[in-house]
């Protein structure tokens, strides 16, 4: 298994040891031609010095394209819910591993890394935790027995986590209705931090993350962001990355991708574009037909946003990830009732202008 993941982690460098052994040993066979150039990479996990991503549904790897499509092009994988506290903490002390141990076997079985995903999220806290209105230290010292839990399972196994996800609505303020924590806590940002210092003491190698979507696009939560950020060091909280999740369409506003992204970086922090997927279907249209307008219009925009992304200092650079892998399964038509086609691999796992438009954006 290490050797496995060894050969994972050094995949470009043996590629291009092997090409150059290649085409030096045909070139001494004839010194007078130039030797050619080595062969294009034209797969995404290939070509990336950092990851590529995909969240990835457990059920799903029962399907045999779905299964070898994660394996051929991606270099990590999300858990797209199996990983969430609701799936998980089935009852005080009652934890249901089945789906997110099978998703950590099969990357570990495959030399996939895993990004956990998220152990604070507004929408996952589960049933039984909300409706027992406990006060704010029982609240606390519950999250942090199940942080540890769950972080501990996978020492060494996940190389990073989303600690929190979401706190913050687009204007800025903490996102306080429908948030078990807000209603908690008198200092909910201080609350968080000490849920970041309960992962790192329970995995002090896991990269741990704050992830939320509309980040390059609302300057004003990313101001916040970053405000917690700079608490967080002040306080000495540990905090290692950010990710914006980049759920978007082929209409959205290009400059802001990047002024946001640059933005976010000026933090220092790791950067993970984490949930991206582009829809087409803007209108929500039941008759709408993907013409190659709009595929192109999408294979523009990944290119647009691999190449900004490929722009930030190369060690904050974390990895990419699309949220799901063909568009035969994606998250948005089923929640908008409309189909959308918006990720790299057609209804038949076929790569699309999608695909080659990010394979371009990379250097
Ligand atoms: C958010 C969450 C993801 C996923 C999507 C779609 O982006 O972070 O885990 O649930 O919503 O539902």
């Amino acid at each position: 298994m290490n050797i496995l993941k060894k050969i994972m982690r050094y995949r470009r460098v043996i590629i291009t040891l092997f090409s150059l052994l290649f085409y030096s040993a045909c070139g001494s066979k004839n010194d007078a031609s130039p030797a050619p150039a080595p062969p294009a990479i034209t797969i995404l996990k290939d070509k990336a010095p950092f990851g590529i991503g995909a969240a990835v549904k457990s059920a799903l790897l029962q399907d045999d394209a779905y299964k070898t499509t994660v394996l051929t092009y991606f270099s990590q994988i999300t858990a797209e819910y199996e990983m969430k506290m609701q799936t998980i903490w089935s009852g005080e002390n009652n934890y249901n591993w089945i789906n997110a141990d099978a998703l950590v076997n099969f990357a570990t079985a495959n030399g996939l890394n895993v990004h956990g995903h998220a152990l604070l999220w507004y929408q996952s806290f589960p049933d039984w935790f909300k409706n027992a209105n406990y006060d704010s230290a029982n609240f606390e010292n519950k999250v942090k027995v199940y942080i540890d839990a769950v972080v501990s399972r996978y020492k060494g196994k996940l190389k990073s986590w989303d600690v929190a996800n979401e706190i913050f609505n687009d204007n800025g303020t903490l996102r306080s209705v429908d948030c078990p924590v807000y209603k908690t806590f008198k200092d909910p940002i201080a609350f968080y931090g000490r849920c970041f210092q309960y992962a790192k003491n329970a995995d002090p190698d896991a990269k741990l993350f704050y992830n939320d979507y509309s980040v390059v696009i609302a300057p004003s939560k990313r101001y916040s962001i970053k405000q917690m950020v700079s608490r967080f060091k002040k306080e000495g909280y540990p905090i290692d990355g950010l990710g914006e999740q980049f759920h978007y369409s082929i209409n959205t506003d290009k400059t802001s991708i990047k002024s946001g992204l640059n933005d976010m970086a000026t933090t220092g922090l790791l950067v993970h574009v984490s949930e991206l997927d582009l829809k087409v279907n803007v209108n929500q249209s039941n008759t709408y037909v993907f013409s190659a307008t709009d595929q192109q219009l999408q294979a523009d925009t990944y290119q647009y946003i691999v190449e900004t992304f490929e722009g930030l200092p190369a060690n904050q650079k974390f990895a990419i990830t699309t949220w799901g892998v063909s568009d035969k399964y994606t998250w948005l038509t089923a929640s908008w009732n409309a189909k959308e086609y918006p990720l790299l691999f057609d209804l038949d796992f076929k790569k699309k202008p999608a695909y080659d438009g990010f394979l371009k954006g990379l250097k």
